[in-house]
């Protein structure tokens, strides 16, 4: 191992800051790579993020890892259809992986990875982001201490505000199945995620209903913000990000520019803005969760609400406060779940410095892994499956760690 971990990124788009702008800030962590085939998503990235050393940059992922012989780790944040093939390459070569969320956009990739893994020892960190803030983590510690009893019920939602809901339905890949996976597994593989592990079960059945009901085709509106008269009062209008770096000659930085500048009720999409999924876990709990784009203010953001045998844990993540009620005591207690200020509720620090572990430590394997990316993933696929088919789906454990959806 060189004196500074040497990392490289796979994607140097809008959640690369999440990662690089803590680890400028460490110094036994170098960013000595980046590669992204849009140039200028490379520069911002590191003017950004405030990079001081010159990164070898890359159009190709490829090139990059044959060139980089000495890498200690990778950050793969492409676009979620994108994750798997540079996932693989990188577990092959038995690098630790901070992959970000969802695993990827189909079972069978999801499988690769996981058959990747297993095949080289290799050890991923899976973007759930949830599992390292206060908020979350305060909740898991009062559900190992055993503070409700045993958990009979979780409601929890996601109700995103308007930036999110923006990005969401008029992104250049979310908005469509075929890149995103599905509104659900987008947004949403972090709640199932957060339904497993504070369930501390495996999830059963499941029902889920869903459709767009908001962002549906509007006659009244143009198509492009450009020329809508209302367009500076819409929630949801954003001035493109990466618009500071014009250049006439990038095709894909246009690309980017045109599609966060068009209506978010008439762009071109297919996804749902509004689902509900209905789950029963292997101990015989049930979950209930609810995904709505159209929300901002109060208590929008996630919420979430365990009933056990002795009380009740509830909380919203943005008021940053867990509430535990004693039934025994009759007794209300409020805990501060206030984080560092980094982003996701101060979640996103912890995380990043999870792959500065992995690579410190040989035998660290963090438990937000490659299959616990699966389960969350199988739970969004089969709730699809449910919603457009209108049934019930149940999932079965094989013993080689596979789920099959039924
Ligand atoms: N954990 C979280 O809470 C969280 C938050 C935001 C995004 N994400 C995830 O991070 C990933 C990226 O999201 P984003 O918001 O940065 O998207 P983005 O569109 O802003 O960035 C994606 C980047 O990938 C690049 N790219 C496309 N094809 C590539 C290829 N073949 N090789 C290398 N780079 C390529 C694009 O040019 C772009 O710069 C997604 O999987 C998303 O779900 C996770």
């Amino acid at each position: 191992m060189s004196a500074k971990f040497r990392v490289a990124f796979i994607g140097a788009g809008g959640r690369s800051g999440a990662y690089a702008r803590h680890y400028v800030t460490r110094d036994d962590i170098e960013i000595v790579a980046l590669a992204d085939p849009v140039r200028h998503h490379r520069r911002f990235t590191i003017e950004r993020t405030g990079i001081k050393n010159s990164p070898e940059e890359y159009d190709d992922w490829r090139a990059m890892l044959r060139e980089q012989k000495d890498l200690d780790g990778v950050v793969v944040i492409t676009p979620n259809y994108l994750h798997a093939d540079p996932a693989v390459a990188c577990l092959e070569r038995g690098l630790p992986v901070a992959l970000e969320k969802p695993l990827a956009t189909t079972k069978e990739d999801c499988e690769r990875i996981l058959d990747a893994e297993r095949a080289n020892g290799g050890r991923t960190l899976i973007g759930f982001v949830l599992r390292s803030t206060p908020f979350y983590g305060k909740i898991k510690e009062l559900l190992e201490k055993r503070a409700i009893g045993q958990i009979v019920s979780i409601q929890a939602d996601e109700l995103p505000g308007w930036g999110v809901s923006s990005i969401m339905n008029r992104g250049l890949w979310r908005r469509f199945q075929k890149m995103g996976g599905g509104a659900l597994l987008e947004k949403c593989c972090h709640d199932m995620d957060i339904l497993n592990w504070t369930m501390d079960a495996r999830p059963r059945s499941l029902n889920s209903f869903g459709d767009r009901l908001i962002f549906r085709p509007n006659p009244a509106l143009p198509l492009n913000c450009d020329e809508c008269g209302v367009a500076t009062q819409c929630k949801y209008f954003r001035k493109p990000v990466f618009a500071s770096f014009e250049d006439e000659s990038e095709q894909e930085l246009h690309a980017y520019i045109r599609e966060d500048s068009r209506c978010i009720y008439n762009i071109e999409k297919d996804g749902v803005d509004v689902q509900s999924v209905n789950i029963e876990y292997e101990n015989g709990a049930v979950a209930n969760f609810l995904m709505n784009f159209n929300t901002g203010g109060e208590r929008a953001s996630r919420n979430f609400h365990a009933v056990g045998h002795k009380g009740r844990i509830w909380g919203n993540m943005a008021e940053n406060k867990v509430y535990w009620f004693d039934n025994l005591k009759n007794q209300l207690e409020v805990f501060d779940t206030r984080g560092d200020g980094s982003g996701h509720g101060g979640g996103d620090q912890k995380h990043a410095m999870e792959l500065h572990r992995m690579m410190a430590d040989p035998n660290y394997r963090p438990e937000q892994n490659a299959h616990a990316g699966y389960l969350s993933a199988v739970m969004c696929f089969a709730a699809d499956i449910s919603r457009v088919e209108r049934r019930r789906v149940d999932l079965a454990y094989k013993e080689t760690g596979r789920v099959e959806i039924r």
